[in-house]
């Protein structure tokens, strides 16, 4: 077939005419051409060297033999090798020793934080920022101790557990048991409250203060700053497990309240509470 021209661009056209318009047989441009060509040859490329095509049981593998769930495999086992070193560190090294290694602390700190969120985050809250009832756990004010070793312990044995060697000791259920009366109990209460300087009834706290000393002493101390052998909490400071108002303070002398933690002997292997003390240590209140 004759080629034909279009005279206005010069361009061969494919011989298709509509409505007498001439289609015109524009070549492709030849960087498409080319980009297009490079797909094609890097396709079979890949083709050959990597797995491709789904057969009816299994698919090519590719002469490179390549496989993702082979390399995340391996990652995986890496990892678990480095974790296992660091594991096995930890057993051998110090409780208190464990800060001195700031690449096993840094390890121990992300791995606590961890199982924190999970096995004492729902008491404690995930940063361990404490509730009612539940202390906080990021400052230096303790019930029962903020060494390693006391907080280890109490994460051990847990507080008034079922575990025999638990923390206990119980603040006497002064109003249930009737041990004081409401008038007493109230007054007690507005002594505790002058202790920490805040708002109190002058004349009601002087007669309080007599009760705390025959009633309160022997766990919370003559000054009422505590005593941690005994979980009593120092009665001075801000810090407050169960509010520092007036009712809250008077429910906590009728009740005496008893709060409970399970003992974790027993549900977590023992290197899982030793990087639990060394991360609850480390939240910035540790002693
Ligand atoms: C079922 C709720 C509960 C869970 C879960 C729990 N705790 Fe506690 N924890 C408490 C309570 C309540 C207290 C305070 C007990 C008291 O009144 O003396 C406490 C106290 C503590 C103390 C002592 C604080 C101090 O001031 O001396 C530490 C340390 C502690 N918890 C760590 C943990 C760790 C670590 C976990 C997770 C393995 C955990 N707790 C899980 C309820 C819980
Ligand atoms: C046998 C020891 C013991 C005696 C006696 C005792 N307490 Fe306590 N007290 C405790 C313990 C332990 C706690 C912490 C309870 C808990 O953690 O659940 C506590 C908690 C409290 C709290 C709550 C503090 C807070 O931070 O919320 C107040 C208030 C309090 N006691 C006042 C008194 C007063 C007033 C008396 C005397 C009438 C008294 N206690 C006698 C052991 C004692």
């Amino acid at each position: 077939m004759k080629k034909e021209i279009d005279g206005a661009t010069g361009t061969e056209t494919t011989g298709h005419v509509w409505d007498g318009i001439r289609e015109l047989n524009t070549p492709l441009p030849k960087w498409w051409l080319y980009t297009l060509y490079a797909t094609i040859i890097w396709s079979i490329g890949f083709l050959t060297l990597y797995p491709a095509w789904p057969l009816l049981n299994s698919y090519t593998t590719g002469l490179l033999g390549y496989s993702q769930r082979a390399t995340v495999t391996q990652q995986l086992k890496d990892a678990k090798a480095a974790q296992s070193n660091m594991w096995s560190l930890l057993e051998k090294t110090e409780l208190e020793k464990v800060s001195a290694n700031p690449e096993l602390l840094r390890f121990v700190t992300a791995s606590g934080a961890a199982i924190f969120g999970e096995n004492c985050g729902p008491c404690h809250g995930r940063g361990a920022q404490g509730s009612k009832g539940y202390p906080n756990l990021n400052d230096d004010d303790w019930l029962w101790g903020g060494s390693i070793e006391e907080i280890q312990s109490s994460i051990q044995y847990g507080i008034r557990s079922s575990h025999e060697d638990t923390h206990e000791s119980d603040m006497p259920k002064f109003g249930i048991d009737e041990m004081l009366d409401e008038k007493q109990i109230s007054d007690v209460a507005e002594y505790v409250l002058s202790l920490s300087g805040k708002e109190n009834d002058a004349a009601a706290a002087s007669r309080g203060s007599a009760t705390f000393k025959e009633q309160c002493v022997a766990c919370h101390g003559e000054d009422g700053s505590g005593n941690q052998g005994l979980g009593a909490p120092n009665l001075k400071d801000a810090v407050w497990l169960y509010g520092s108002k007036k009712e809250d303070v008077v429910k906590s002398i009728h009740t005496g309240r008893g709060g409970k933690m399970p003992a974790w002997e027993g549900r977590l292997d023992p290197l899982t509470i030793k990087a639990l003390a060394v991360y609850v240590h480390g939240l910035g209140g540790g002693q």
